[in-house]
C-alpha cells in the first residue's frame, strides 16, 4: 500500500522523479499497532494548546503509542524562522508545517500541532493539504478573559499596553471553528481530564489500535 503522501508524488514534476521506499506506509502502520492522524490545536493564545498537546503526548508515550508534537514558537524558531506575519508569510508557514505533518503521518505517528491558526480558511488550507489523511481539529475554547488572566508569556499585557499590534483576541480576529471534532473546554476541567477528553476520543475513533 503507498501512502497518502507518496500517491499525492505521482504526479512527477518534471525531471524530479519519486523514488518509492522500500518499507511502505503499511509497514510502518503495522509496526507502530496505531493509525496515524493529525490532531490540530487551535485556539486563543493562552487557552492551553501547547499544554494539553503536551499532556495528551505523554499519555500515549505512557501507552507506548508515537506522536510527535509541532508546537508553534519552536517551529519558527526553526524551519520558518525566515517567516514573518505578513498574509504571503502566514499562508507559507502553515503549508510547511501541513507538508512536515504529512511526512509524520507517512512515518506513522500520532501528530499533534499547536498553533493558534484564528481562521477558518487557514485551518481549511491544511485540512486540503492533509487529504486524504485523516485531520481532527481541537477546539481548545477558553473564554478571553481567562486567557488574559492567565497571560503566560505576558503577551496580552503587551498587547494591551499596544506594544504588540494585531494581537489575536484584542485586535485581531479568531474565528471559532463551527464544527470541530474535538472541542476541550478548559475553563471547566482540570489539564489532566482535558488531556483525557482528546485520548478517549482518540481511543473511540480507532486510531490507537492498528490500520483500519
Ligand atoms: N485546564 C487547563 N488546560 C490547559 N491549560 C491550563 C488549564 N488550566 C490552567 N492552564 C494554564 O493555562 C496556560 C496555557 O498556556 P499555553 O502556553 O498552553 O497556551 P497556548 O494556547 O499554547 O498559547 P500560545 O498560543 O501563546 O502558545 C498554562 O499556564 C496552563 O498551566
Ligand atoms: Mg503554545
Amino acid at each position: 500500500m503507498s501512502s497518502p503522501y507518496e500517491q499525492k508524488k505521482h504526479q512527477s514534476k518534471g525531471d524530479v522523479v519519486w523514488h518509492h521506499s522500500t518499507v511502505t506506509h503499511q509497514d510502518r502502520v503495522l509496526q507502530k499497532g496505531q493509525t496515524p492522524v493529525v490532531l490540530w490545536f487551535t485556539g486563543l493564545s493562552g487557552s492551553g494548546k501547547s499544554t494539553i498537546a503536551n499532556a495528551v503526548e505523554s499519555q500515549l508515550m505512557q501507552q507506548g503509542k508515537y506522536s510527535y508534537l509541532l508546537d508553534g514558537d519552536n517551529v519558527r524558531h526553526g524551519l520558518n524562522k525566515d517567516l514573518g506575519f505578513s498574509d504571503t508569510d502566514r499562508v507559507e508557514n502553515i503549508r510547511r508545517i501541513g507538508e512536515v505533518a504529512k511526512l509524520f503521518v507517512d512515518s506513522g505517528s500520532i501528530v499533534l500541532t499547536a498553533f493558534i491558526s484564528p481562521f477558518i480558511s487557514d485551518r481549511e488550507q491544511v485540512r486540503k493539504i492533509l487529504e486524504p489523511d485523516p485531520f481532527l481539529e481541537v477546539f481548545v475554547d477558553t473564554p478571553l478573559d481567562i486567557c488574559e488572566s492567565r497571560d503566560p508569556k505576558g503577551l496580552y499585557k503587551k498587547a494591551r499596553a499596544g506594544e504588540i499590534k494585531q494581537f489575536t483576541g484584542i485586535d485581531s480576529e479568531y474565528q471559532a471553528p463551527v464544527n470541530p471534532e474535538i472541542h476541550i473546554k478548559t475553563a471547566e476541567y482540570s489539564i489532566e481530564e482535558c488531556a483525557i477528553q482528546v485520548v478517549n476520543k482518540l481511543e473511540g475513533l480507532g486510531y490507537l489500535k492498528g490500520a483500519q
